[in-house]
């Protein structure tokens, strides 16, 4: 039991306590809240914790050490002791879960993390707010909880901090466990929307998102300089190997990690061992350093030139917009991503396989596999939850990226690869073609930009805090019954109740 401060031993004559089975842990005395548990359930549940022999009292008193709630906020459940006029410092706060624990066990359990009713549920509230203090003044500044809600440039002033809670992110996620991964990721990206650098815990109380595993490691920074454990991790041979393997184009997390099981932990044992390798993991492995090599956005305009000219060449009138991190203003890039529209609906069909064609016959295209569109807008909305994966038709391709050298037909302007000679380098670049429907282009266009992790906010948001349903083709309102049609990203936010936030802005 974790002592409390000020409890009163309740007097055993108390009107409350269970008349007919003995009390058998007088220190403790429980207040069941009704609200959001309802009356029903309160009775059960009193009636249970009474045959095993915990007092439970109707109402609130002075003499209850835990208010246990259900489906509750922190807040909440504050705001109405306050409102009965309660001191809130002399009782435990506790979930439900608590006291389902401590009926298992038969006794009541040591409160832990998980049982405390927190300030604010962030995975319920939007907003924290959060006192700082500037100036010896102390100032409330509200850190909203969905990194769609904030702004976020390229400026980070937290990058030691960031960086290591993206490793651990990038850690998680190549042992399986994504969702430690999202929560490392949320709590990076409220320390890149700082506007300064954090140099004291004290600095993080109150922010949304940051969890006790987070702020163990932020300290660790702050008091020796690194996170041992982000140490221990870049030391690891599986997450070094995995990094490596799960690098390569076409390799997945399952591929890699049978390797690895199979003792290949490097591009070198991998390419003497053997293995059958399908087209797309072939040509990683072919291209491997060059696809390591980050994209500048000067690469990136020379291959827009190209897949521009052979689009209008193909289909006349056609819009073709940058997206993915270049549209953010990213100055690098891992791949370069285009999407493809045409303003008169149904034009755009069999664009892909037309330019794919092209850009072969002029020798541009190391690797190339196309899908077909295979989206199909349901009347009853989408059949499964969002995600994020889409159904456009798609060319996933490598290109070869000639710079410095004129290009047949078409000249390329920019020549950022020359050597100190002036010959040409020919390097090997990631190039993803998406094309949609015109009626769709502005969820696809926001579903194309990035970042991921904005994108996955955007898509919790609409289903916590909207109740509809976001993806790279639509969005419908569970609630109407109906989709909600968008002629631009502006109209998307509109929808959504949420600021507009500029590409620029997206970078969390
Ligand atoms: P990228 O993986 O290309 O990331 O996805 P990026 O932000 O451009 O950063 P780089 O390339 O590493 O520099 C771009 C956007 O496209 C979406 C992603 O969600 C991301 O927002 N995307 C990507 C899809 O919707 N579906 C996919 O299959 C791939
Ligand atoms: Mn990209």
């Amino acid at each position: 039991m974790v002592p409390l401060k000020r409890r009163k031993v309740p007097s055993s004559a108390s009107s409350d306590s269970s008349p007919d089975v003995a009390c058998k842990f007088p220190q403790v005395v429980l207040f069941l809240l009704e609200r959001k548990m309802g009356s029903s359930r309160r009775t059960f549940l009193t009636d249970l914790c009474r045959k095993k022999g915990f007092r439970v009292n109707e109402t609130f008193s002075e003499s209850v050490t835990h208010v246990i709630s259900e489906k509750n906020k922190g807040d909440d459940v504050r705001r109405w002791l306050r409102s009965q006029g309660h001191d809130l410092t002399i009782a435990h706060l506790v979930d439900i879960g608590w006291l389902t624990d401590s009926l298992r066990a038969g006794h009541p359990v040591d409160i832990l993390e998980g049982h405390k009713l927190h300030t604010t549920d962030y995975t319920q509230s939007t907003h924290k707010e959060q006192l700082t203090s500037s100036g010896g003044e102390v100032t409330t500044r509200s850190i909203p909880a969905y990194a769609c809600q904030r702004r976020t440039t390229l400026s980070n002033r937290n990058t030691i901090f960031t960086d290591a809670l993206l490793l651990l992110a990038e850690n998680a996620e190549l042992s399986g466990d994504d969702g430690r991964g999202l929560a490392f990721r949320r709590g990076a990206a409220v320390l890149k929307a700082l506007p300064e650098a954090v140099t004291d815990m004290r600095r993080l109380r109150g922010c949304p998102c940051l969890g006790e595993h987070s702020l163990r490691v932020i300290q660790d920074i702050l008091e020796t300089g690194v996170s041992r454990e982000v140490e221990s991790t870049k030391q690891s041979e599986r997450y070094q190997a995995m990094k490596v393997l799960t690098g390569i184009f076409g390799v997945g997390l399952k591929t890699a990690d049978q390797w690895f099981r199979d003792g290949i932990q490097n591009i070198h044992q991998l390419r003497h061992s053997g293995r059958t390798l399908n087209r797309a993991q072939q040509a990683g492995l072919a291209h491997y350093d060059d696809l390591m090599q980050p994209i500048t956005k000067a690469e990136a305009d020379v291959i827009a030139n190209i897949v521009e000219e052979a689009v209008q060449a193909e289909l006349p009138g056609s819009q073709v917009t940058l997206v993915g991190g270049f549209r953010r203003g990213n100055p690098s890039g891992h791949d370069v991503d285009f999407l493809i529209t045409h303003p008169q609906e149904g034009r755009e069909e069999g664009v892909i396989a037309k330019v794919v064609s092209r850009l072969e016959a002029q020798d541009f295209l190391l690797y190339q596999k196309t899908t077909r569109n295979s989206y199909m807008k349901s009347n009853d909305g989408p059949a499964r939850p969002a995600s994020s994966m889409d159904h456009f038709e798609r060319c996933l391709c490598i290109f070869r990226l000639t710079t410095g050298e004129q290009h047949e037909p078409k000249a390329c302007t920019q020549a950022p690869g020359e050597d100190s000679e002036g010959r040409a380098s020919k390097r090997a670049v990631r190039v993803d073609l998406v094309v949609s429907p015109f009626s769709q282009v502005a969820f696809a266009l926001l579903g194309w930009t990035g970042s991921k992790l904005f994108e996955r906010e955007l898509r919790r948001w609409a289903t916590r805090e909207k109740n509809m349903s976001l993806s790279s083709h639509a969005l419908y309102d569970n609630k109407q019954g109906r989709y909600l049609k968008a002629a631009t990203e502006e109209e998307i936010f509109a929808h959504l109740s949420l600021d507009y936030i500029p590409p620029s802005d997206r970078n969390t």
